[in-house]
């Protein structure tokens, strides 16, 4: 099959795409897939890569961006010769001219964030007709979410932390009534954009006197905010991977993130402690927990990927609190993807590695 790989996007985990797809296109099977990588700037075009996508990393001086060029790639819901649904790749030049990249069976969009991993694409791909990697429209844009996700959750029986959310509406309407809603809650707080990830825009707030600044800081990302109640615990997380043919989605050994006490720098797992400073979290993987607590997040990591109807990968993250409670934070419908990333680690350890994985998604995605 054909495979379209899409990275980079229009969102602040730009860099974070573009490291995770030079790790899958070091390590995807060759003899199977014939991949076509296409990277997407900043500003939302659609490119042939002037530099090798698989040179990108994370190690330290500028982070990775996909340069525009001259030319576009554009896709098109085509027909084979069977009749059968498949997507066409045209390149546009500066003068208009098209040249025919040929057909893609399936994409996999290495996106995270807005307009990768938040419905947009997917229902543009849907609208095309191309099938592709992950989670659909509904699911994309709810894991998304970090409010409607927690509605989801709590619908489906898991516990969430206590958390209050600002709308742009309420925002516009009386900002002053929406900030005495959220001084309701207990210190510390996070204040966090409601659709962005890898921690861009969160400001921990451990005074009151913080909080203007901080929702200032989340609208910067996204007009719509959540604020949250810091819980004390440990970060634990589990890898989803959906079954084949019908099959229950299954369930990886757990990762522990572990912050190290940053002093001043890192307050929580940041972006700069998630990727550049390797020496302020490390992945710890099986998490050491008792046997029955981790099967217990195991269940209901795939309670919470069934909640918001995902397909295909997501990373679940929770909190196992000082007292014993599992507490769901968030699901990650594309979570980081990088051989070094949690999400591959833990089905590493689950007896799945990085290549066969990435096989198994895309094998998924065409079934
Ligand atoms: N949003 C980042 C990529 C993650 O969840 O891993
Ligand atoms: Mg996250």
């Amino acid at each position: 099959p054909r495979v379209l790989v899409l990275y980079g996007g229009r969102s602040s985990e730009h860099a974070v795409s573009c490291v995770t797809a030079a790790g899958v296109l070091k390590a995807v099977d060759e003899e199977q897939f014939d991949v076509v990588p296409v990277g997407i700037t900043a500003s939302g075009q659609w490119t042939r890569p002037t530099v090798d996508p698989r040179t990108h990393t994370f190690n330290g001086g500028a982070l990775p961006r996909v340069a525009p060029t001259a030319s576009t790639v554009t896709l098109h819901g085509g027909a084979d010769g069977a009749g059968a649904r498949t997507g066409e790749l045209l390149e546009v030049g500066p003068a208009g001219e098209s040249t025919l990249l040929g057909p893609v069976d399936v994409v996999l969009p290495l996106l995270h964030g807005p307009f990768g991993e938040d419905g947009t694409l997917q229902g543009m791909l849907e609208s095309v007709g191309v099938p592709y990697v992950g989670a659909g429209v509904l699911a994309s844009a709810v894991g998304m979410d970090k409010h409607f996700m927690k509605v989801a959750f709590e619908a489906a029986g898991l516990t969430v932390g206590r958390y209050e959310t600002l709308s742009a509406r309420q925002w516009r309407r009386d900002p002053q009534a929406a900030l005495d809603r959220v001084r309701r809650l207990e210190l510390p707080v996070f204040v966090k954009p409601a659709r962005a990830g890898s921690s861009v825009g969160i400001t921990r707030v451990d005074g009151w006197e913080q909080l203007d600044e901080a929702v200032a800081v989340a609208q910067k990302h996204d007009p719509k905010v959540v604020i949250e109640e810091g819980i004390s615990g440990r970060e634990i997380e589990c890898g989803v991977l959906d079954g084949r043919e019908g099959e229950s989605p299954r369930a990886s050994q757990l990762g522990e993130i572990v912050v190290h006490d940053g002093g001043e720098s890192h307050q929580f797992y940041d972006f700069t402690a998630k990727y550049t400073d390797s020496a302020a979290a490390d992945l710890s993987c099986p998490a050491d927990l008792p046997a029955e607590v981790a099967e217990e997040i195991r269940r209901q990591a795939v309670i919470a990927f069934e909640a918001v109807d995902a397909e295909g990968i997501s990373r679940v993250d929770f909190f196992y609190t000082d007292a014993g409670e599992i507490v769901i934070n968030e699901i990650n419908t594309m979570p980081g993807f990088t051989p070094i990333s949690m999400y591959p680690q833990m089905w590493r350890a689950t007896g799945i590695d990085y290549s066969e994985l990435i096989t198994e998604l895309i094998t998924l995605a065409l079934q």
